[in-house]
């Protein structure tokens, strides 16, 4: 059984719409998916749904249902959410599958046994909105704690604890040996000052069952649920023991759990990527490896942490009405040119900033005018002086096409998907311009160069056709288009072929029809 490259996004909290950092996420991420795909890899992609906590809780009871029955309703529009992203996930988790609490119960009794935990009462701070204690460090100074706490209430309770204190020296030593584990380096740098310049505090990982029951039950104690945070994280391997992974069978052979049976059986873990916006990078680069060193397991091979988005400059918010809603982007403007402005418009890491005009600006100048005039352009030209009948094979263009080629496989695998969009988009100008300066239809109109406008067209036949196949992993569907314009009967979905000289000569092509219509008017505000 060869490893799959096995690649993950944040679970969502259920509760909530979804909106545009978390369409940003799965985008990336399956961007990420599909281009390892198209190089040849077997990719299992997951995400899902972290669906327990108090929050839930409360929005259940305050519509009269049970979480769970909450929870299913709300499930069905994140699982049409990924469908109308078009995300390419193999699986997708939520942590109230039986499956996954057989595994956090199998860990949790392993950890007990083992004596990583132990109980302590605790006097402090509870916030519900971000389900964490808080201490006298987060009051303000006229003793208030900041609104994004929500309401802040003080409890006395007996918990259980997470002992991480004793692990703190080999999390330093590790990120120091293994410099691509958090990424971008900066991320990595924020995770070392911090375990730098603090004692790790041992983590609460349960709730009484009296206050919270909506959670995974402690296996050793039933007056307990698991701690919100511990049950999500072990999503990344939940899914892999269900699919018999060997790794996690041998870290917890008293799981509970059916073995799949024959090729059903995957190996994934270590995860290759887990992909994660910038606040939760503490949960990740922290908590996570620790509770994964514990266990007996190897830790994931890199976190890639992602910025957040802001739209005009400003936080995105649903009390200010400062929104943005993807799918209603989709609808206007076709799930393609969402997926081009977030992957184009910002480099994983730092923070982006969305606006309308920026939008609309890329659709035309980029979409519109760029790669789809491209196209059509080609394709009409071929179809009126040769009737639609690639030429004999030209190699003009053809180190341009290698160059550009071999930088975007690069630069897929990074992952640097601007930079990957840039490069090739940067062959899309050089063609636009090949077809102003050698003018076809001026040539077209003189029997004498009809061997110079053959040339031409087979270039630029071939810069789109390798063009849908760079273009795949991110505008999946644009891709399809031009290869079905191209009277191509193959999937652009193999990076294989990207090679120069793949169209035949005598071979006909479709006629064109517009990848990105143009516009004249802004998207009606969200
Ligand atoms: O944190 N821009 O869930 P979540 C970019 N359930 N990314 C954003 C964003 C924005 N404006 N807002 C949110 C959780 N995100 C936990 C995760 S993982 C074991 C558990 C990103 O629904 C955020 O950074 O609050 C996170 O990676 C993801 O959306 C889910 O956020
Ligand atoms: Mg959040």
């Amino acid at each position: 059984m060869t490893k799959s490259f096995y690649l993950t996004t944040a679970i969502d909290y259920v509760n909530g719409q979804p909106h545009l950092g978390h369409a940003y996420e799965k985008v990336v991420s399956d961007v990420i998916a599909r281009a390892r795909r198209s190089l040849g890899q077997e990719v299992f992609f997951l995400t899902g749904l972290d669906e327990h906590g108090q929050k839930v809780q409360q929005a259940a009871q305050s519509e009269g249902k049970s979480p769970q029955a909450y929870c299913d309703a709300l499930a069905l529009d994140w699982r049409t959410f990924a469908t109308e992203l078009q995300l390419s996930n193999q699986d997708f988790v939520r942590t109230s599958d039986p499956r996954h609490k057989s595994v956090v119960q199998a860990i949790l009794t392993k950890l007990n046994n083992e004596g990583h935990f132990y109980r302590s009462k605790y006097r402090g701070f509870y916030s519900t909105r971000q389900e964490t204690f808080l201490t006298e460090k987060d009051r303000r100074p006229d003793g208030s704690f900041d609104s994004i706490y929500g309401e802040v209430t003080e409890l006395v309770e007996e918990n259980y604890y997470f002992k991480l204190r004793d692990h703190q020296q080999w999390l330093i030593d590790y990120i120091e040996h293994n410099p691509d584990f958090i990424a971008p380096s900066y991320r990595r740098n924020e995770v070392l000052g911090f375990l730098k310049n603090n004692d790790l505090e041992d983590l609460c990982i349960t709730r009484p069952a009296a206050r919270l029951s909506w959670g995974i039950p402690l296996p050793f104690d039933p007056e307990y649920v698991t701690y919100v945070w511990f049950d999500a994280l072990a999503n990344y391997i939940s899914v892999p023991a269900a699919y018999g992974d060997p790794a996690l069978r041998a870290a917890l052979p008293d799981l509970k759990l059916n073995e799949p049976t024959g090729d059903q059986r995957l190996a994934l873990w270590p995860a290759d990527l887990h992909v994660i916006g910038k606040d939760i990078l503490k949960f990740h680069a922290v908590y996570w490896p620790i509770m994964l060193k514990a266990i007996g397991l190897s830790l994931p091979k890199q976190i890639l942490v992602h910025g957040w988005w802001q739209k005009d400059g400003e936080k995105i918010s649903k009390s200010t009405g400062n929104i943005i809603d993807p799918l209603a982007v989709i609808k206007d403007w076709g799930l393609d040119a969402f997926r081009y402005y977030v992957t184009r418009e910002l480099a994983i890491g730092p923070d982006g900033n969305w606006t309308d005009a920026g939008f609309a600006s890329r659709y035309t100048a980029e979409l519109a005018n760029g790669i789809g005039n491209l196209l059509n352009r080609s394709l009409a030209m071929l179809r009126s002086y040769r009737n639609k009948t690639v030429p004999a094979r030209h190699d003009e263009l053809a180190h341009e096409a290698s160059k550009t080629v071999e930088a975007v496989r690069k630069q897929l695998l990074e992952p640097d998907l601007q930079g990957a969009l840039q490069t090739l988009f940067s062959l899309i100008t050089h063609a636009n311009q090949y077809i102003d300066q050698t003018a076809p239809f001026k040539l077209a109109k003189d029997p004498a160069q009809a061997q110079r406008l053959d040339e031409i067209l087979y270039n630029l036949m071939e810069v789109c056709r390798i063009l849908a196949v760079l273009i795949w992993p991110f505008l999946p569907s644009t891709a399809e288009k031009i290869f079905a314009q191209l009277g191509l009967l193959k999937s652009p979905s193999d990076f294989n072929l990207a090679v120069w000289g793949g169209l035949p000569s005598g071979h006909v092509t479709n006629d064109p029809a517009p990848l990105f219509p143009r516009r004249d008017t802004l998207p009606s505000p969200a």
